[in-house]
């Protein structure tokens, strides 16, 4: 095994920050995703509850439960050797009391084999971080735009622009590091607000819509690969049309079929 091989850990994440190394993290739904992922050296590969929206065909994260995220997870666990599999806490699945949450994220450790949970929220979750991480469970956070509030919020749009709301997500990131969370995510917040909580947070932030500043950046695979090839996002650069692709290979093997060309006599 070369350095580059070797098995990404919470604390190799957390020494990436302290030499200054970007962490790349991507969402990821299935086994064959996870494979190759995996063998291109993504860091930390991540069951999203955005499966809901780019697999499941819900319009939001919302209705994602436990056995979504259970069913997903076990699928990308058996396809990873390297990256770190991190999976997200689905809505309620910890929002109603540490107990639940601890029983919840306990099964994406045991059934499914993750390594570490994802949950959305600042000081209102702090103890539930406390708790699960006393537990031996490593837990990211999640500041800024946080899609499960989608009906408190009442639709995606960046937050922390007033200094008041600046504030209270500069809070939010200190209470995830007292909490014991080894990382968290920021999301659709204004880049010098990134800069000032990576600056100010001894544990790596992961941006989505956040500026460059953060320790590293986490992508949607879908959007990356151009999965989704009709959702034009501002923050998306794609690194292939995978989507056009298929597109266009389901075409031509249909025309194939229709015309008699597939298959080919032997
Ligand atoms: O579920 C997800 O895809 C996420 C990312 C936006 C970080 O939480």
């Amino acid at each position: 095994m070369t350095a580059s091989d070797s098995k990404v850990t919470v604390p190799l994440i957390r020494k990436k920050k302290e030499r200054g190394e970007k962490i790349v993290m991507v969402t990821c739904y299935d086994c064959p995703s996870a494979r190759l992922l995996d063998e291109a050296g993504i860091d930390i590969l991540f069951i999203g509850d955005s499966v809901g929206n780019n697999v499941l065909g819900y319009e939001n994260t919302l209705p994602v439960t436990m056995d979504d995220v259970l069913h997903h997870s076990k699928a990308v666990r058996r396809g990873v050797k390297r990256g770190l599999v991190l999976a997200d806490m689905p809505f309620m699945s910890y929002q109603v009391s540490a107990e639940e949450a601890l029983t919840n994220a306990g099964r994406l450790v045991k059934e499914a084999g993750v390594e570490a949970v994802k949950v959305e929220g600042g000081a209102a979750v702090a103890p539930t971080v406390e708790r699960m991480v006393a537990a031996g469970i490593p837990v990211m956070g999640h500041v800024g735009l946080t899609p499960q509030s989608l009906n408190l919020i009442g639709r995606y749009r960046v937050q922390g622009k007033q200094p008041d709301d600046a504030e209270r997500i500069r809070a939010d990131a200190r209470a995830l590091v007292q909490a014991g969370a080894f990382a968290m995510v920021l999301e659709l917040v204004p880049a010098n607000l990134a800069r000032t909580i990576t600056e100010e947070c001894p544990i790596p932030t992961i941006g989505i819509a956040a500026g460059p500043h953060c320790d590293g950046q986490v992508q949607v695979f879908h959007d990356l690969f151009g999965l989704n090839p009709d959702l034009n996002l501002r923050h998306v650069t794609r690194y292939a049309e995978a989507g056009q692709t298929i597109r266009d290979a389901a075409a031509r093997f249909a025309d194939d079929v229709r015309a008699g060309r597939f298959p080919a006599s032997s």
